[in-house]
């Protein structure tokens, strides 16, 4: 019914995140977040990890299977793709700042794939409500440049409107208002696109290509 409002409406994080915490204690606070219902079929928070000094911040989707598994982001096969292209850039792996715009693994399981988790993309909501923590990340780094990986990660910096086909490998401001508090973005494909794509040649290069638009951004 128009105007009804979902128990979705309801999603966020804004209570459990604390002010004036470090990153070490929004860490903490985030192990506990119990914003949303992702939380309950996740086997725990993923929250940030790297270079708390970074000058370059990134951002991907949400935690997938080993990330889940593991507590850190970008460990599993994304994770090698995107170093070696960030290497391949210009840009110290090492030295930047890892998150996601969504801090718990959302999955399905299907039939056919057994026992296996199948990767589910969360909804505008569930991005909206895990927008405090990306914002409190962002405020705690100060990143020069942002490069949003995806189009979730575009869409939680830049608004719904994203278009990472359109927009990727430009340079673009955050809204003020936003997570992204202003902060240069460079958006890019997900580093798992190059995984996907028939020619996965061509999509790695894309990718490297984007992240130079973001070296070059760094001076
Ligand atoms: N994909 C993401 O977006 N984030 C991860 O941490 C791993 C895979």
């Amino acid at each position: 019914m128009a105007g009804t409002k979902s128990p979705e409406d309801a999603y966020t994080a804004a209570p459990f995140v604390p002010d004036g915490a470090d990153l070490g204690a929004l860490r903490e606070a985030a192990a506990g977040c119990r914003g949303c219902p992702l939380h309950r079929d996740a086997t725990q928070t993923v929250f940030g990890a790297g270079d708390p000094d970074a000058r370059a911040m990134l951002v991907g989707e949400q935690p997938g299977d080993q990330e889940d598994r593991q507590g850190k982001p970008f460990v599993g096969p994304a994770g090698k793709v995107l170093d070696r292209a960030l290497d391949e850039a210009g840009i110290d792996p090492d030295e930047t700042y890892i998150t996601n715009a969504v801090k718990h693994f959302k999955f399905t399981y299907v039939p056919e794939r057994g026992k296996r988790r199948i990767h589910k993309p969360p909804s505008l909501r569930e991005l909206a409500a895990c927008g405090p923590w990306l914002a409190a990340e962002v405020e705690l780094i100060g990143p020069e440049v942002i490069v949003a990986l995806g189009a979730t990660a575009g869409k939680a910096l830049l608004g719904s409107s994203f278009r990472v086909t359109q927009q990727r490998g430009t340079r673009l401001e955050g809204d003020a208002s936003g997570p992204a508090r202003g902060a240069l973005i460079v958006p890019t494909i997900h580093p798992s696109a190059v995984l996907r794509a028939d020619d996965r040649e061509a999509a790695y290069e894309g990718l490297v290509a984007d992240l130079r638009v973001a070296a070059e951004a760094l001076g």
